[in-house]
């Protein structure tokens, strides 16, 4: 019989954090060391790494279009509600690592906190719904200094990473950050802070320290 998702979630690892704290960089690093242990791993993306999600990540990250917060957010939910049938939840009853660069996390900071959505208590069973009861074991939050992350992005003008987000204010990027903060704050034990400072190696050795005691248990 299949076992429901919060049974088998213990090998789902997410990334999270501000555009351009170097996850995407951060989470290949990552799935080399479990692969040199002999661990199965799948490397996976929200939005766009599913059959229909392509198409959605074109339409999130178009400059060419603005939806409205209510449209984006549900937009991330159809992508994620795929993508968690069709890629995470196989990979994961097959005994695989899953790495997920962004997830749930980044919707309730993004759409729900930086986007002023949260003020409607109704939307946070949506995210559930989507998620189809599937919580990371382990959520590792990239944290990097605003001013850093905000030079990153103006980096990226023009290349295969830019999309319409990075185009945001500011101030929004600074209310991803603060949002990010207090998710953490909220769930400790699941998420966990990431120095996203110094070299990719430093903060590579910093991830590996979080995950050595959770394969130890495996
Ligand atoms: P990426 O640049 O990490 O691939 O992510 C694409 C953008 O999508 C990034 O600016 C964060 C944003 N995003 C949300 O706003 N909500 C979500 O639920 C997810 C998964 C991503």
């Amino acid at each position: 019989m299949p076992q429901p998702p919060s049974a088998i979630n213990r090998r789902f690892i997410t990334f999270e954090g501000a555009d351009g704290c170097g996850k995407t960089t951060q989470l290949t690093k990552t799935a080399a060391f479990l692969r040199a242990r002999g661990c199965s791993v799948v490397t996976t993306r929200e939005p766009g790494d599913s059959t229909i999600g392509g198409e959605i990540r074109r339409l999130l990250l178009s400059p060419e279009v603005t939806p409205t917060p209510a449209c984006e957010l549900l937009l991330f939910l159809a992508d994620r509600a795929q993508h968690v049938s069709e890629r995470i939840l196989p990979a994961l009853q097959q005994g695989c690592w899953v790495l997920c660069d962004r997830y749930s996390d980044s919707t309730a900071v993004y759409q729900l906190a930086a986007r002023k959505l949260e003020r409607d208590r109704e939307l946070t069973p949506l995210l559930t719904f989507a998620e189809q009861g599937l919580t990371p074991a382990l959520t590792l939050w990239l944290d990097l200094p605003i001013a850093t992350a905000l030079h990153r992005i103006d980096g990226r003008t023009g290349s295969d990473h830019e999309g319409r987000l990075d185009h945001e204010s500011a101030r929004f990027h600074q209310a991803v950050h603060h949002g990010f903060a207090a998710r953490q704050q909220q769930y400790p034990e699941r998420i966990k802070r990431i120095d996203a400072t110094g070299s990719e190696e430093a903060v590579q050795e910093r991830i590996q320290a979080v995950l050595t005691p959770l394969l130890a248990r495996d």
